[in-house]
């Protein structure tokens, strides 16, 4: 693996290097703000901006810059470095049009097609990052908040550990608490009642739904279905078997979910909200110890600074109810303990929706006085938004109810199969079902991800599977093309893999294609950092776009010689890896004909 240093990167060097040259030494190394523009490759606004500051007109300092870049550009080729070179135009009032020579963008290809990794650096190396994602409930069927959870949380995983982070995937099941008691003495009550065998959310959901109505309305079963919860708590060993069986069986469901959906979690990360319960009574006594935690009514509580209520009343984060049961802050406030502890976390991420996020403020603010949070340990709370239906209102089904996430993906599916089909596609029948298969598990994923993070979206299936606009099944699409034209190549018996020709001119779809494709590195690192995977998912998109628009202007198989295919062909099996390793990364499957 080397690492290949982007154009953009070298290019800011470039100019940072000549505007260090004209400006005061108190100024060195001033951001040249370099961006790339419609006009040229590059702009830098640097000279403009800073201008005011040393009392010099902008085109003049701009001017001195350009100079400048062309001395340094002379003296490095002089020193025979080959990619130092940029030309610089002074545009409007102050900025500079830069533009790169072809041979440095065909080196880059090239040099990009020569490493297995894309010439992306391993940003992340030497970390620890905990994610915290998924997290459904025993016993409840998945909503789409975990949906959302679930989806993020995985891109995060997959690209943190791309840049080379060591990722510790954490899925915190709800897996304890009184509900518990009322499920399982519902059980005992109702052995008709089958929620077992075959791996059914639904059946587990319709016997936690009975359960919850019998405690509604049946004081007798109220009654004992607390006192189950004490033997639950106890470690009464009957009562612990059930649970372990209501536990099992709802892995199963969930995993079948994480199989279909193509996530990353196994059996492995399982992180139950009852691994802690030992741990309970320790981090309660070590806050009361430490002064952290207070009586307030009987219940004890932290208090965070600043953090009030709407009647500016301070809010209470509760660690141990008023009647001694431990709840949720207790338990988070432990798995913050044991994965700095135990995991030697470097990063905490909890993908956990946005109405989460004051519990999480003070959970890292209480974990932080307590000393169980060092000041080197990132924790971070990763909100997101609601899934709206077509009513603008959290996405439910018509009557009200949850929406069961395998009717949500039968559906996609269904309607990928109907968009797909009627494209002339050449597939068996078994290779169109798995196509529809990717293409409409693939839109609901891209939908979610494509969103910016922390907004709320309409969950609109239509839209989601267009072949056209902003969708999965059209970079999916995007990346059978490549593939198609690859293998049309090696079928005519055309050599793939030969070396580029540097001193090839290029076409300006070749050029803006050769300089998206150069951005995946530090799109990646961009992610790495905002935890926004819709960085990614705009970033494959117009590199989809890129390619299109040169798939319809350069010829490729029918390219005027051999050199000017050779290169376009290399621009297209590049293409093809940078979206196939952007699509892997987004956990979309990348189908090689559609
Ligand atoms: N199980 C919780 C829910 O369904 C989400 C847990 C999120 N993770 C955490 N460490 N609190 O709302």
């Amino acid at each position: 693996m080397s690492h290949v240093v982007a154009i953009k990167d070298q290019v800011e060097a470039a100019v940072r290097a000549a505007l260090t040259e004209v400006l005061p030494a108190e100024l060195a190394g001033t951001d040249p703000v370099v961006r790339r523009s419609d006009r040229a490759d590059f702009q830098a606004n640097g000279p403009l901006a800073v201008a005011k500051r040393v009392g010099r007109a902008p085109r003049d300092l701009a001017t001195a810059t350009a100079d400048r870049l062309g001395g340094s550009v002379a003296e490095a080729k002089a020193e025979g470095v080959a990619n130092a070179a940029v030309t610089a135009e002074v545009s409007g009032p102050g900025f500079l049009n830069l533009t790169v020579p072809a041979a440095t963008l065909w080196r880059q290809v090239a040099a990009r097609l020569a490493d297995e990794s894309l010439g992306i650096a391993t940003t992340h190396d030497g970390e620890r990052t905990v994610i915290d994602y998924s997290a459904p409930n025993v016993a409840k069927e998945m909503h789409v908040g975990h949906l959302r959870s679930t989806i993020i949380g995985d891109t995060l995983a997959r690209v943190l550990a791309h840049l080379g982070a060591t990722v510790i995937r954490q899925n915190h099941v709800g897996d304890w608490g009184t509900q518990f008691g009322m499920l399982i003495q519902f059980i005992d009550e109702h052995p008709e009642q089958t929620w077992q065998g075959e791996a059914s959310m639904s059946a587990l959901d319709a016997l936690y739904r009975a359960a919850r109505a019998a405690f509604d309305t049946d004081p007798g079963f109220a009654d004992r279905a607390r006192a189950r919860v004490v033997l639950l708590q106890s470690g009464d060993e009957a009562t612990l078997s059930t649970w372990r069986e209501l536990v099992a069986e709802s892995e199963a469901a969930f995993q079948a979910v994480y199989d279909r959906l193509g996530i990353l979690l196994t059996p492995a990360d399982a992180d139950g909200e009852s691994r802690y319960n030992a741990d309970l009574p320790g981090v309660v006594d070590e806050l009361v110890a430490q002064g952290i935690a207070v009586d307030s009514d009987g219940a004890l509580c932290a208090f965070t600074d600043g953090v009030v209520g709407p009647d500016g009343d301070p809010v209470p984060l509760i660690v141990r109810k008023k009647d001694g049961g431990f709840g949720y802050a207790a338990t988070d406030l432990a798995t913050v303990r044991l994965r700095v502890e135990e995991y030697h976390a470097t990063r905490i991420l909890y993908v956990v929706d946005a109405r989460q996020a004051l519990h999480f403020r003070m959970v890292f603010d209480v974990a932080r006085r307590a000393g169980w949070l060092p000041d080197d340990v990132a924790a971070t709370h990763v909100p997101f938004g609601t899934v709206l239906g077509a009513d603008g209102k959290p996405f439910k089904t018509r009557d009200g109810g949850t929406v069961r996430l395998d009717d949500l993906l039968d559906q996609a599916v269904e309607r990928a199969r109907a968009e797909l089909a009627e494209k002339d596609h050449g597939l068996t029948p078994e290779e169109f079902e798995r196509v529809a298969q990717a293409a409409g598990i693939g839109a609901v994923k891209y939908a979610d991800l494509s969103n910016t993070r922390t907004k709320d979206y309409v969950f609109d299936v239509d839209r989601m599977v267009a072949l056209n606009g902003n969708t999965g099944v059209y970079l999916q699409y995007a990346y059978a093309r490549v593939r198609s034209i690859l293998r049309k190549a090696a079928d005519a018996g055309v050599r793939l893999g030969r070396p580029v020709d540097p001193t090839l001119p290029l076409h300006p779809a070749e050029r803006a294609l050769a300089l998206t494709l150069d951005e995946l590195a530090a799109t990646l690192d961009d992610v790495a950092v905002t935890l926004e995977p819709h960085r990614l998912a705009g970033y494959l998109f117009d590199l989809a776009r890129a390619y299109t628009e040169f798939y319809d202007r350069c010829p490729v198989l029918r390219a005027d010689d051999d050199a000017v295919r050779a290169g376009r062909l290399a621009l297209c099996e590049l293409t093809g890896r940078t979206l196939a390793t952007g699509l892997d990364l987004l956990g979309l499957a990348a189908p090689d004909r559609m």
